[in-house]
């Protein structure tokens, strides 16, 4: 048994998340962009809890409205802190869409992976882990470093999208659009040369994270990441928020890069899991 909130409820729930950090980060992502009325194509996510007020277990689910874009079509979250309550909800209840070909799990513990692999696999599906993450953040003052000579910083525009996502891991059906709709609704951060090439980029996520940053490989080992990033801390900190998000596991150069920027690395890994129907 899951008990769907209502909007009222939502503010709670986010309140009660916050000591959950980073475990909580993609399901408080999508709390905010519904309780700050971002875009309505990014939000439109159900939140199920075991039991309310109280509640060990908390689902984020698509929901019945269809004006979500493609590539978010799929995406659920988990976060418990009890494993056996999270696998009765799965395995007992309708809470995930089975009805989807695909089902997509993302940015939870990589402990969950039996747990949803099992409930994934007695509903029909296979499940695939495909990414695995570290949640880096920074979370004390640090000095934004001067833009180099010659270049210019501005915020990324629409006509960037298939460029950023070209460049991407996950990138699938629908991507361009929804990096379009990121740019629109959220913080994003580039720097161009003098001809106007984009030399190096980042943006904010639905998934209250920053990432897909990127410097071209000619502009790379010049620290221009380091600019590009504590500059885009300094853009958040003045709405609130501060800079970080997934780094794969696998990605020693920004994970370098991250702890140059004072990064706290929280140990405990993430992961993303794809099922797909048998
Ligand atoms: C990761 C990336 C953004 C780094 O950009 P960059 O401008 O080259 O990084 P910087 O020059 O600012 O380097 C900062 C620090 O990061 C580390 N670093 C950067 N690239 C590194 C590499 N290839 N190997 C090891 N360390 C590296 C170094 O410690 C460096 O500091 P130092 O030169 O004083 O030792 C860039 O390599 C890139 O665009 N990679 C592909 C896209 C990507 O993986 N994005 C991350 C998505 S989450």
């Amino acid at each position: 048994m899951a008990v769907k909130l209502s909007r009222s409820q939502l503010p709670l729930l986010l309140q009660k998340l916050r000591p959950l950090f980073p475990d909580n980060i993609k399901i408080c992502g999508e709390l905010k962009c519904k309780l700050e009325n971002r875009s309505q194509k990014l939000c439109g996510f159900d939140f199920l809890v075991d039991t309310w007020p109280n509640f060990s277990t908390v689902i984020s689910r698509p929901d019945n409205t269809n004006n979500r874009l493609k590539f978010i079509d799929n995406h659920h979250s988990v976060l418990t802190q009890d494993r056996e309550k999270l696998r009765e909800i799965l395995e007992n209840s309708d809470v995930i869409k089975w009805t989807s070909p695909i089902v997509q799990f993302a940015d939870v513990r990589e402990d969950l992976y039996d747990v949803i692999s099992e409930a994934a696999d007695s509903h029909g599906f296979h499940a695939k882990l495909s990414f695995t993450y570290l949640a880096m953040f920074v979370d004390s003052e640090m000095a934004s470093m001067p833009v180099p000579e010659g270049l210019v910083m501005r915020p990324l525009s629409e006509d960037h999208a298939e460029i950023v996502m070209n460049n991407v891991d996950y990138s699938g059906e629908g991507s361009v659009e929804y990096c379009k709709e990121l740019i629109k609704h959220y913080q994003s951060l580039a720097m161009f040369d003098e001809n106007n090439n984009l030399v190096a980029y980042t943006l904010e996520t639905n998934h209250g994270v920053s990432g897909m940053a990127r410097v071209m490989p000619n502009y790379r080992h010049k620290h221009i990441g380091l600019v590009l990033l504590s500059q885009f801390d300094k853009l958040l900190v003045e709405e609130g928020r501060r800079m970080g998000g997934w780094v794969n596991v696998e990605n020693n150069s920004m994970r370098r890069l991250m702890r140059k920027l004072g990064c706290t690395e929280y140990p405990q890994k993430h992961i993303w899991i794809d099922c797909f129907k048998k």
